[in-house]
């Protein structure tokens, strides 16, 4: 199966989402609106769909949801989220620490298939926002953050002890410096008591005010439309608009964030759809779509919403493909955080011994000092050192882990790098004759 959006659009995969964003080629998409659990230590969220269907989910996390080869890619290959995890898991306790463990191996797919002009909104609550947003910062940088919107819904509250809570938080992020914003699509029409000052119409129509400048000069204003604020007043879903699906949110929130940042016939991709309302959304504004869901109704239920609220007549069972396989790349990439060996889940906030150190390096590199390739007789014999000292920044992660004898450490001590030390052994000709292979192993 092909990846581009030609051939995905109006794909509903029925599946986890994480090997569906894994096997989306890089840059493939322009929008990820999405709405994924919000830890909000709840075992199940339960409705009844139109159809009679029961439909939940859970949103409830503990390291039992968090694989080791997500923890290990994180560990190796991205610091920052790996310290955001530990920060979040030590300030916060285990659920946090693992929630944003299982969302951070997400979210870097997120980031690797949005395309330079992309953006992400992501949708969540206090609950995790502060959590979320340092983790946004570590994937896609502090400098492509450009709001934290609040969608305020209202209704009546129940809280007698606080102020009742009533908005949630969307986090909105670029790519790049590329990001598109569309002006258009993210104004409001000027409120109506302020449209009596454009008093004046040139000759194409356009209203205008004549304002005096400070220094006694005038300028032509002209009316147009403001950028909305960062707070959003939008009610939660009625009406026709009631799917039953549990926290459905409402399709004019989705339609603002589309608007904003996306152009007909960008690809618009949702990885927790729930009910599909960013892909019903996406549709209505002419925007090609791919949304994902765990759950195994969301295929009768998109099909079921477009029918109803977007065309009764078309023949949406045959248009919108849900396939519960996920999709295969077509850029011949690797994932960003493809599967590794060794360690456990020691993105916790745990010390792991030296010796249990000493143990999983072994594992992956044998008994063997990683300086000169001496093999000595015990696995002791051998010191844990960085590969990149702690004075030129290197960090105690297993990444920058390795295994010396003692003369190499000596050799290194917090000066070298690992590859100077190397260096430095073969000019002395210290180095230990290896095979081929085990050179290549050993790079
Ligand atoms: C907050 S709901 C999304 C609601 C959606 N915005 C709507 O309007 O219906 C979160 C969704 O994420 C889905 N989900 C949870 N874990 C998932 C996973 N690993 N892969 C894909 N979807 C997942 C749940 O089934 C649920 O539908």
């Amino acid at each position: 199966m092909t990846t581009n959006s030609a051939t995905l659009n109006r794909t509903l995969f029925v599946s986890d989402n994480l090997p569906v964003l894994r096997g989306l080629d890089s840059e493939s998409v322009d929008l990820i609106a999405t709405d994924p659990p919000f830890n909000k230590n709840v075992k199940t969220f339960e409705g009844t769909t139109r159809a009679g269907e029961r439909v939940s989910y859970k949103d409830i996390w503990t390291w039992g949801d968090v694989q080791t080869d997500w923890t290990n890619a994180i560990l190796a290959d991205h610091p920052k989220l790996y310290s955001v995890i530990q920060g979040a898991n030590m300030a916060a306790g285990d659920d946090m620490g693992a929630f944003l463990c299982w969302m951070g191996v997400r979210v870097l797919e997120m980031h690797r298939v949005l395309s330079r002009r992309g953006s992400i909104y992501l949708h969540c609550d206090s609950t995790a926002s502060h959590y979320l947003k340092a983790m946004m910062d570590a994937v896609f940088g502090r400098e492509n953050f450009r709001n934290e919107i609040a969608w305020c819904y209202g209704g009546r509250g129940l809280a007698r002890r606080w102020f009742n809570k009533k908005h949630d938080i969307i986090l909105y992020y670029v790519k790049s410096e590329d990001g598109y914003f569309n002006v258009e699509g993210a104004s409001r029409p000027v409120a109506q008591e302020h449209v009596g000052r454009y008093n004046k119409v040139d000759e194409d129509g356009r209203r205008y005010a004549r304002i005096k400048n400070k220094d006694g000069s005038y300028s032509n204003i002209y009316l147009k439309d403001v950028v909305r604020e960062d707070w959003w007043e939008i009610p939660y879903v009625r009406g026709n608009e009631v799917t039953g699906y549990p926290t459905q949110k409402p399709l004019a929130l989705y339609k603002r964030m589309i608007e904003a940042s996306s152009d007909p016939g960008d690809m618009v991709l949702d990885p927790f759809a729930g009910c599909a309302t960013t892909c019903v959304a996406a549709e209505q504004l002419g925007r090609h779509w791919i949304g994902v869901d765990i759950n195994e109704q969301a295929g009768d239920i998109i099909r079921d919403r477009l029918q109803g609220e977007v065309s009764a007549s078309m023949a949406w069972h045959s248009i919108v493909s849900t396939p519960t396989e996920p999709p295969v790349r077509t850029d011949g990439g690797d994932a960003v955080a493809p599967e590794l060996v060794v360690l456990g889940q020691t993105v916790r906030a745990k010390r792991v011994p030296v010796s249990e150190l000493r143990r999983l390096l072994e594992a992956d590199h044998g008994m063997r000092c990683q300086g000169c390739g001496y093999m000595p007789p015990f696995l002791d014999y051998l010191e844990v050192d960085h590969k990149k000292p702690k004075s030129l920044g290197g960090g105690n992660e297993l990444s920058n882990r390795t295994l010396l004898c003692k003369p190499c450490n000596l050799r290194k001590s917090n000066k070298l790098t690992l590859s100077q030390l190397r260096d430095d052994r073969e000019r002395e000709g210290r180095m230990i004759d290896l095979a081929w292979w085990e050179v290549e192993r050993w790079k």
